[in-house]
């Protein structure tokens, strides 16, 4: 294994995707484990900028595992407004990273945190600069117009895909414009997330139920709010068809899935065995165990103390073709109160202290755009689990937990919260 030998203090921009708040507290959450070595030094809803000296080897491989981070960029330097871009990125030429250039070079520019109305004349004239440098370097520049995704209000330009299919290496790059903070910090992209892995991954898997899945991007997200490290035992007690669980193991994290229903414990076996055998998970290096148990009978099959982390979606409740009515949603909230009381007591008893419960809780929006909420006083009280945010710990003066992330057309809403169990 290459050791990772620390670098001198650099600048790494971490590109953040649809869920922008909760992406940054899936990198503190990283942050805090030791995963990723350094500190956020500013944020807003497109990037996240961190001061690292970790070697740029080390932070590549993190995109493998995040959920909301589609993209990695070094930072090479940093100006005070757009006019300065284009002749600074020309100058990046004649950096280290860039030293031999190939006669046809391949690159494409992505701009994130401007308007649209600065971001599309800026590129453009960065593309102006970056050529007739490249005349002067006797290098052939293949531009690559940028790929628009959006999502809500905010434009995220990704790499056109002819440059992503290729690993970014000394003859493709993708230039970064990343507007963070009070500067304009420009660079070239590491890493890109690949829709192809995950998709083999949810595609391929021998059962898929996407009526009580969650996503692998969401399960990723989850699992890294938890805090939960390599070779730590992870519980989810309303497993499903296994998507935290096949997403923990991935980690090399031992993990325990249970359910109320054999026969999805049967299929979640069957994931956990597909799994195992594409990434060569052996039993031997990390463990699994699935059983067939009620939620709320949870401590008479595992000791008390005994789990480093529980992440989950639990039950939550039917499902619903229309808002319900404000009676409607109170009768749900009265049907699943009893299990999620019940659940909380067993879950606070097998979590060692200072450990994380990363949960999914429903809420019900009635036909009047009413919010039903679950008693989550009553949940909590008794036990010493405290609400944990991992943004508000660490300092910053957002909070993101509980976080919302449901659509703004379902029926049911769905929160993210973290519970810690204090001693
Ligand atoms: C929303 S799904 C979980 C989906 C899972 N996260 C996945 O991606 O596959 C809820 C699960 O809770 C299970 N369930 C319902 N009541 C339960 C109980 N009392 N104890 C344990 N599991 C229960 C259901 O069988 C269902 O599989």
């Amino acid at each position: 294994m290459t050791k990772d030998v620390k670098e001198k203090k650099h600048y790494i921009a971490f590109i953040l995707g649809r869920d922008p708040l909760l992406a940054v507290a899936e990198l503190q959450s990283q942050i805090n484990v030791g995963r990723i070595s350094g500190k956020i030094v500013e944020f807003n809803e497109n990037v996240a900028l961190v001061e690292t000296t970790q070697k740029v080897f080390f932070l590549k491989k993190t995109l493998n595992y995040f959920g909301g981070i589609p993209k990695i960029g070094k930072i090479i330097g940093a100006v005070s407004t757009v006019d300065e871009v284009p002749n600074t990125f020309s100058s990046f030429l004649y950096d280290e990273v860039f030293k031999k250039l190939p006669s046809v070079f391949h690159y494409s520019i992505s701009s994130y945190g401007l308007p649209l109305s600065t971001a599309i004349p800026t590129v453009n004239m960065t593309k102006d600069a970056i050529e007739l440098q490249f005349k002067e370097l006797k290098v052939k520049g293949e531009f690559h117009p940028p790929q628009r995704e959006t999502y809500s209000d905010l434009v995220l330009e990704q790499p056109p895909k002819d440059i992503i299919r290729y690993k970014m290496n000394k003859t493709r790059t993708d230039f970064i414009i990343a507007n963070v903070g009070k500067k304009i910090h420009l660079g070239y992209t590491l890493a890109v997330y690949s829709p192809k892995k995950h998709q083999f991954r949810d595609l391929k898997r021998p059962v898929k139920d996407y009526s009580i899945n969650i996503s692998i991007r969401m399960a990723q997200i989850l699992i890294n709010l938890c805090q939960v490290r390599e070779g730590e035992t992870l519980l989810d007690p309303f497993c499903g068809v296994g998507t935290i669980l096949q997403e923990a193991l991935r980690r090399k994290i031992h993990v325990i899935g249970s359910d109320i229903d054999p026969e999805i414990i049967k299929a979640a076996k069957k994931n956990i065995r597909f799994y195992r055998r594409i990434y060569q998970l052996p039993q031997k290096k990390v463990k699994s165990s699935l059983y067939t148990i009620d939620a709320q009978k949870l401590s008479k099959h595992f000791k008390k103390n005994s789990i480093d982390g529980i992440v989950t979606e639990p039950y939550l409740g039917p499902l619903l073709k229309d808002y319900p009515s404000k009676h409607k949603a109170y009768a749900i909230i009265d049907e699943l109160t009893p299990l999620y009381e019940q659940f909380f007591k067993e879950a606070h008893r097998l979590l060692r202290p200072n450990k994380r419960m990363v949960i999914i809780l429903p809420y019900f929006k009635t036909r009047k755009k009413d919010k039903i909420q679950l008693p989550l006083e009553n949940f909590v009280k008794n036990t010493t689990f405290q609400i944990s945010d991992p943004l508000k710990e660490a300092g910053f003066q957002t909070s993101c937990i509980p976080y919302d992330y449901s659509s703004p057309t379902s029926k049911i809403g769905r929160e993210i919260y973290i519970f810690v169990k204090k001693r």
